[in-house]
């Protein structure tokens, strides 16, 4: 059969009509024209994120599709959009809360050390001039083109509020073999300017107004800043603790910051914790893995939520502790901060 063209992708019912070439993926083509569909492995079929109804595929699902998407899922034609080639015309419902998703430039304003490897970095938006995002959402940050990678951009939530959205607050952790940690501890400078894309994900405040269980490990705490900020800001009184884990105290940051929130809101506990403070540590607070000190802390959860951000090994710990407590999964949220491949 010959290649057509062009070929047209319908987007929600005439929403929005594509004239595109064919060869593709439907998510690189997708993105190709800024309809920038929720990614963390970068097209590779590992992440199960870029889900959209495909209702005219050519190709028959995957076994990566068969992996992440239900039987139920399959059967009502939804497909993770990065192993769908585009061969033909198409018609694609996407949820609209991925429509949301836009390429943003933007220019660090500034980058302030807050443990040896963990930094924060503020970029002044430049076109457009404000994002509109919620709080526990994330962004993605392109790798210069200029530095060798197979995957374009890597995910990093949000640490300021909505409200300052003229802005886009990271915290980072450098990862020694990542390619896009590197750079930015390595290359990037206040004055440079980066391309980034967002807001995307589930991640953030409920519409109840249940009691909370945050837990966080290393650079997980930045989706928690933007809520926490938020909740302060918009007087949100939700009761909720924080359990922060840390390795030492080196490792430890915006404890001031954390402590005076507890100081001036009665509905904020903050649980520091360290799982091997050295000996010249000086630390009175708590020890023991972060899941540990929830177990020894959290005696009944029922009537409760927990929000979860950090590795994947700490987040299945945690939610072993928090069913045995009475908070099973469709009271438990995350955001797993996976292990992207080829970096
Ligand atoms: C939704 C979401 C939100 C995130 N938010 C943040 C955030 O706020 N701050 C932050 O610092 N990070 C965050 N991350 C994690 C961050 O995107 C990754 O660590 C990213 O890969 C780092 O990019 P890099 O180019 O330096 O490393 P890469 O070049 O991508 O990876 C280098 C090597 O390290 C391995 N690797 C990558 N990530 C991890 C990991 N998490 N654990 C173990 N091994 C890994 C890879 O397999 C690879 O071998 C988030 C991830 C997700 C999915
Ligand atoms: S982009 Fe990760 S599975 Fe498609």
């Amino acid at each position: 059969m010959t290649q057509p063209e062009t070929c047209t992708i319908d987007i929600n019912a005439g929403q929005r009509r594509l004239e595109v070439a064919p060869g593709r993926s439907l998510f690189e083509t997708l993105a190709s024209e800024d309809v920038l569909l929720p990614s963390i492995c970068g097209g590779d079929g590992r992440c199960g994120c870029c889900q959209a109804r495909v209702l005219s595929a050519a190709n028959e699902p995957t076994p990566a599709e068969r992996k992440h998407l239900t039987p139920e899922q399959l059967g009502a034609d939804w497909r993770l959009t990065c192993q769908v080639s585009v061969r033909g015309d198409l018609s694609v419902e996407i949820p609209e809360e991925f429509l949301a998703a836009k390429p943003v430039r933007a220019r660090l304003e500034w980058m302030q050390e807050m443990t040896y490897d963990i930094r924060m970095l503020r970029f002044a938006l430049i076109e457009p001039e404000r994002i509109a995002f919620r709080a526990g959402q994330y962004i993605k940050l392109n790798v210069p083109t200029s530095v060798a990678t197979s995957r374009p951009s890597r995910p990093f939530s949000f640490a300021n509020p909505p409200s300052d959205d003229r802005a886009v607050e990271l915290i980072v952790r450098h990862n020694p073999r990542g390619v896009c940690t590197n750079w930015i501890f390595n290359r990037l400078q206040p004055g440079h300017e980066v391309r980034l894309s967002g807001p995307y994900g589930h991640f953030g405040l409920s519409d109840t107004d249940l009691p909370m269980v945050w837990v966080a490990g290393g650079s997980g705490l930045s989706a928690f800043c933007s809520m926490l900020r938020h909740m302060a800001e918009t007087g949100i009184e939700r009761p909720c603790t924080l359990y922060f884990g840390a390795v030492a105290r080196r490792d430890l940051y915006l404890l001031d910051e954390l402590h005076a929130y507890q100081r001036d809101h009665a509905w904020f506990a903050f649980a520091p914790a360290l799982s091997a403070p050295q000996p010249d540590d000086d630390w009175g607070g708590e020890t023991g893995l972060i899941t540990d000190v929830l177990d020894r802390h959290l005696d009944d959860g029922s009537g409760m939520e927990a929000y979860l951000c950090g590795s994947p090994g700490m987040l299945a710990a945690a939610r072993k502790v928090l069913a045995a407590k009475g908070i099973g999964p469709e009271r438990t949220f995350y955001d797993a901060f996976i292990r992207s491949a080829n970096g």
